[in-house]
Formats: C-alpha cells, sequence, structure tokens
C-alpha cells in the first residue's frame, strides 16, 4: 500500500511471512463486491454442519435478517465434539490461573467430559430446549463449562458480569425469566473475596423465578445454603446422573444461543439475542483472520467471559478454531505490577487482547516491570473496548511488543457479535485507527440524512450491510430492536452503532465515541438510566441525572446530578452513602466518582434530562443548540 497520510507502522516481516490473508485490499475489495458469498464460503471452510443451508441470507422480512436458512448445527458441536475425535482431543483448550497462584489445565477431552457432565445435572433439573439460564460467576473454568453445557441441550445462556451487583442481576434474571442460576461461593479479585452468592441470594429473593441455583465452589468461605433450592456442584458431579454423554441437540442455524445484557437509552437493559448458525461464522472467520490464530498459539483474551468479548474469544472462538486459551481470574497488577508480563513469559503466550484502560493503567507503573520479563513469545497484540489514544497505542507497541508485534485494534459491539472494524496482521497501522472495515462488512460514516461525510468530518457510524454474527433481535422486544437500530436510517436499510467517527483521507476509521446515552467506563459498557434509578432507589434522591466524563485513565468517568428530597441536605457522608448504594445496587464498576447535589436539572419542555447540557456545563465547552430548554 502506497503513500499512507500520517503516522504509519509496517508490519515486520516475520509477520507477513505467516500471516493467513496476504493481500488485504484484494480481500477487502473481492469481499466488498459479494458480502454473501464472502460468508458462505467462510461457512464451509470453518464450521461443520449437521446439515447444510438451502439459502445464505434472507433480507425477506428485514431487519429481521436471517443467515444459513434452513441449515441444522449447534456452536458447541464444532467448538467441542468435533475435536474429540482428532489429536486436539488431548491438546489444551484452557489453562487457567487464579489469582491466588492456583493452576488448572484442561485438555479438549476434558473439557468435553465436563461440559456432558454439566449438561447431565442441567437436564436433570429439568432444563429443555429454550429455556434460560443465568450465570453469574468470577473469571473460572466453570462459567465456559457452564455456558457450554446450557448451549450443548439447547438451552440459552444469559451471562451476568461477575463484578454488577444486586439489582443488576435481578433485572436480568427477571427480564430472561431464568429459573436455574450457576453461580460461586465467591471470586478472588485485589485479594479479597467478592461475595457472588450473597448478591445471588438477594436477587433471587428480588427476582423468584429461580427454582435451582448450582454454587461452584471457588472461595470455600461460609455461604448460606437453601435447601432443596441450592446445590453444590461438586456434589452435584458425584451423582450418578452426572456421568456418561450428553447428545448434543440438533438446533437450526437461526435457534437463539444466548442473551447478553447490554445498556442502552432506557433504565432497562436491553437482552441482545445471538443465535447458532451466523455467529460460530462470524467470531470463527474474525479471529482466524484478525489475530491469525493457529494451532501453536496460546492466546489469552483478558476480558471477563460475562461481556461479548468473552463470550466470542474467549468462548466460542478459540475452541472452534482448536485453539489453546489462556484466561487469568484476578486483578492485573495484583500482587505486583508485573502479573500480567510474568504470566505471558511463564506460559509462553503468543497473542494478547485487552482493553486500553488496562494498558494505561499498566503503563503508569513505568517500563522496568515489563523488562524484567522476557516477552519474546509475543507475536501480536490487540485492543478492543473504546479508542486507544496514541500514547497507549505506542507504549503497548513499544515497551510491551518491542517493536514486533502489530496492534490489532478491534471496533465492534455486543450487538455485532464479532470484529467488524479491524485491521488484519499484514494492515499498516495508524496510532488510534481501527482501520478499515473487515472484509464482508460495510461501513460508513454518514451525516443526519445517511450521505456519506468528506474525510475528517465527524458523523455517524453505519452498517451498511447485514452480516451474520449481528443481533436478531432484542429478547422479548422486537419492537426496540427496530426503533434502536435500524429507525433512524430506515430509508437506506442501514444499522445504527450509536458512535460517532471520521474517515481520513486514505479511508480509516477513526472511533470518536458514543453518542448516545452509554458511558464507557474503563471500557465497560453502562447506561446513563441504569446509573439514575440506582440513585433514585435511595430514600434520599428524587431525581438523577449521570453522564461521562473524560478521563486520563478509564477513558470516562461518571459524574452524576442529584436533586435530593424534602429533609435531606448535602453533606460529603450523604455523597459516600449514595455510593456505597449504587455499588451495593449496580457493582463497583458503576460508583459515580462525583455526585454534584443540585437544586434542579436542566429539562427539555416534555421533562426529558438534558445530559449535553449537563456535559457541556461540567467539561467548560459551549451548550449548543437551548431552544428546547425548558427554562
Ligand atoms: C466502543 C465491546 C473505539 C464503541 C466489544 C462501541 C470501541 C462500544 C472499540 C461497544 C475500539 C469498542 N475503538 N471504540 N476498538 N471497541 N468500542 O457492546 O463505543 O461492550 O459502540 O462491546 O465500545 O461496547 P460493547
Amino acid at each position: 500500500m502506497a503513500n499512507l497520510h500520517g503516522e504509519v507502522y509496517y508490519p515486520p516481516e516475520e509477520v507477513v511471512a505467516r500471516a493467513h490473508v496476504q493481500d488485504w485490499e484484494k480481500l477487502l475489495e473481492e469481499a466488498a463486491a459479494d458480502p454473501v458469498a464472502f460468508w458462505e464460503a467462510r461457512a464451509k471452510e470453518l464450521v461443520d454442519w449437521f446439515e447444510p443451508w438451502e439459502r445464505a441470507f434472507d433480507d425477506s422480512n428485514a431487519p429481521f435478517y436471517k443467515w444459513f436458512i434452513g441449515a441444522k448445527t449447534n456452536i458447541v458441536h464444532n467448538a467441542l465434539d468435533r475435536h474429540i475425535t482428532t489429536w486436539r482431543r488431548n491438546k489444551l483448550a484452557y489453562i487457567w490461573e487464579g489469582e491466588d497462584g492456583t493452576r488448572r489445565t484442561m485438555s479438549y477431552y476434558r473439557l468435553w467430559r465436563e461440559v456432558n457432565r454439566f449438561a447431565a445435572i442441567l437436564k436433570s433439573m429439568g432444563v429443555e430446549k429454550g429455556d434460560r439460564v443465568t450465570i453469574y460467576m468470577g473469571r473460572l473454568p466453570e462459567l465456559p463449562i457452564a455456558m457450554l453445557a446450557t448451549a450443548k441441550i439447547g438451552a440459552i445462556h444469559s451471562v451476568v458480569y461477575g463484578g454488577f451487583s444486586v439489582e443488576a442481576l435481578a433485572e436480568r434474571i427477571e427480564d430472561a425469566q431464568s429459573r436455574v442460576l450457576i453461580t460461586a461461593d465467591g471470586g478472588f479479585m485485589r485479594g479479597k473475596i467478592v461475595p457472588l452468592k450473597e448478591i445471588a441470594d438477594e436477587a433471587v429473593r428480588r427476582s423468584p423465578v429461580v427454582e435451582h441455583m448450582v454454587v461452584v465452589r471457588r472461595t470455600g468461605h461460609e455461604v448460606n445454603m437453601e435447601v432443596g433450592r441450592d446445590y453444590w456442584y461438586h456434589e452435584l458431579c458425584q451423582l450418578p446422573v452426572a456421568n456418561g454423554t450428553v447428545e448434543t441437540e440438533v438446533m437450526d442455524a437461526e435457534d437463539p444461543l444466548f442473551i447478553l445484557y447490554t445498556s442502552g437509552t432506557t433504565g432497562k437493559p436491553k437482552g441482545v439475542l445471538h443465535t447458532h448458525g451466523g455467529y460460530q461464522v462470524g467470531i470463527a472467520t474474525t479471529l482466524k483472520y484478525a489475530f491469525d490464530l493457529k494451532d501453536e498459539d496460546r492466546w489469552w483474551c483478558a476480558a471477563d467471559p460475562g461481556w461479548i468479548t468473552g463470550h466470542s474469544y474467549i468462548v466460542y472462538g478459540p475452541l472452534i478454531l482448536g485453539a489453546t486459551s489462556f484466561i487469568y481470574e484476578g486483578a492485573p497488577n495484583y500482587p505486583y505490577p508485573d502479573r500480567w508480563w510474568r504470566m505471558i513469559e511463564e506460559y509462553g503466550i503468543t497473542i494478547l487482547y485487552t482493553a486500553p484502560t488496562a494498558i494505561r493503567g499498566l503503563m503508569r507503573f513505568g517500563n522496568a516491570w515489563v523488562n524484567r520479563h522476557d516477552l519474546s513469545s509475543l507475536r501480536l497484540l490487540g485492543t478492543v473496548g473504546e479508542p486507544i489514544n496514541p500514547e497507549a497505542w505506542r507504549w503497548y507497541y513499544e515497551v510491551v511488543g518491542k517493536e514486533r508485534c502489530p496492534i490489532i485494534d478491534t471496533w465492534w459491539q455486543t450487538e455485532t457479535g464479532h470484529f467488524m472494524i479491524t485491521p488484519l496482521p499484514v494492515t499498516p497501522l495508524k496510532p488510534g485507527s481501527a482501520t478499515k472495515p473487515f472484509p464482508g462488512i460495510l461501513a460508513e460514516v454518514v451525516d443526519e440524512e445517511g450521505n456519506p461525510v468528506e474525510p475528517g468530518v465527524e458523523g455517524n457510524l453505519v452498517i451498511k450491510h447485514a452480516w451474520p454474527g449481528m443481533l436478531r433481535t432484542i429478547y422479548g422486544d422486537p419492537e426496540r430492536y427496530k426503533e434502536q437500530y435500524w429507525s433512524k436510517y430506515a430509508k437506506q436499510g442501514y444499522y445504527l452503532t450509536g458512535d460517532s467517527a471520521r474517515k481520513d483521507e486514505d479511508g480509516y476509521f477513526w472511533i470518536i465515541g458514543r453518542v448516545d446515552d452509554v458511558i464507557k467506563v474503563a471500557g465497560y459498557r453502562l447506561g446513563t438510566a441504569e446509573i439514575e434509578s440506582a440513585l433514585v432507589s435511595h430514600p434520599a434522591v428524587s431525581e438523577a441525572a449521570a453522564i461521562g466524563v473524560p478521563d486520563e485513565l478509564k477513558g470516562n468517568v461518571i459524574h452524576t446530578f442529584v436533586i435530593l428530597r424534602e429533609g435531606f441536605t448535602p453533606s460529603p457522608e450523604l455523597e459516600e452513602e449514595l455510593k456505597q448504594h449504587v455499588r451495593h445496587e449496580m457493582g463497583p464498576i458503576a460508583v459515580p466518582a462525583k455526585i454534584n447535589f443540585v437544586e434542579s436539572l436542566p429539562k427539555t419542555r416534555s421533562g426529558k434530562i438534558m445530559r449535553r447540557v449537563l456535559k457541556a456545563r461540567t467539561l467548560g465547552l459551549p451548550e449548543g443548540d437551548l431552544s428546547t430548554l425548558e427554562d
């Protein structure tokens, strides 16, 4: 590629030499000419099907698109069953290290056995095809095991991130109507115990649909076990029923695989629904092409399985490709700031995939912590979750990767299921840009009318053609699916991402950030409405508004504005109490950095809080168009 503008990093020769895709530009062109044909070819190449499809793509009921119509499959067949009859049965699927130093490894065969066992247990509890199972755990091998077991029998998993707390969990259980909850006694984080079972108990009191709780023992601390409802996983495993094999359910390509709740504009989290067929094709293709995953790799996606990144690239993607993954339970700087670097050296990790916030956090401790370890096993680095600032990019590239490892900056969303804008290993890189859309993905930056904007001009990021791993609907709320993603550019049929971006003169995409009521805190996705409703559930609070404010380390932090009820007065103690309340309801990631006590909030005449006005005031920026302001 000739003459790119700005700061450009070309891939090292040895990376190019082994790259799966050699001619990026050519592949982009070919795939763009016929995206359906591109994905169809990958579907044949990378996964097995019990029965083939009649048609690869159906847009007759847009925006309810379908892929691989009529095909029969089960993602667990591709992730596990098919490996058991090959040499891979003896290959490590997972290498796990607990924060306390405990180590476990699991071959594909062993993982398959465990999944069969858990599947048998779920069946004996009456879980059937289409039933929802909620999973709420720390980063343990039992988390993928529970997900795979659920999918194996055709049930739908809903994983709730282990850092969420009571109300967040209760709401998600309620919305999914899960009769089974899988959790652990606790998790380790920064040397402390996260009381998962206690939180789960309280959540189930609020959402009493749960009939059975399976509890994995991790911390060993004393927890309440309700007779007839709660069971220890290790005890269930001893039962005669938990033996032998469970048949993998034959699923339609369009049958649901999982629900993953994510934050949107209203208080209620959205249950993003993904299916077996297209999703497996999308994640396997993107992982293979963007990270060049090979059998000898040791892949470390440092996300949490409880978020989409973990679903796609810790659980399903690497297993479908038969890769070896590393999982670490705890905090990156525990007990010392070289914990990650030590583990990369120790386990010979070849690819590290993490969030910019983690990179910035580790960068703070200085280069010496990195340099005391031999990181020469690394060959590729990746980031996800928020824009990476060029300074962190260069540090990651120079200090961690020693200028040998291209940085794969992947832009995507819970809704998209897999990478959408990302370099491949051979792509010339510009720090801070996710480069260009993945082959077969058609993205554009458009103005309010849907016309492409000029290079350098900010606009809405849209996707112009359906893709296989896309969400199929919002669980239980198809209207919201249409409204949220497809109504703004209904005429053109574009998917609205909710991000703003610009393209440069080389056609490279630069993601700016969310334009809706979503805040990205340390890469975690939160909705202003969820934080606000946690605040107003406190007796002192009458109204609340939350905004994201840029932060050097976390990308954004939460600032809130609170109107108190009669009889309450602002004080530092009350501020602390409200923070604790949000922590208890939502979890530590949602705790506001700042609570401002105010007398009124800027509102439109129809009563909607104008968060952008609060944001402008906080940042000392012009307040923009105030014509709709009530007062
Ligand atoms: C943001 C995470 C810039 C973006 C996989 C998107 C990014 C939201 C990047 C989705 C990136 C994700 N560069 N921004 N490489 N990756 N984002 O659903 O705002 O938790 O809309 O999915 O994260 O967050 P979600």
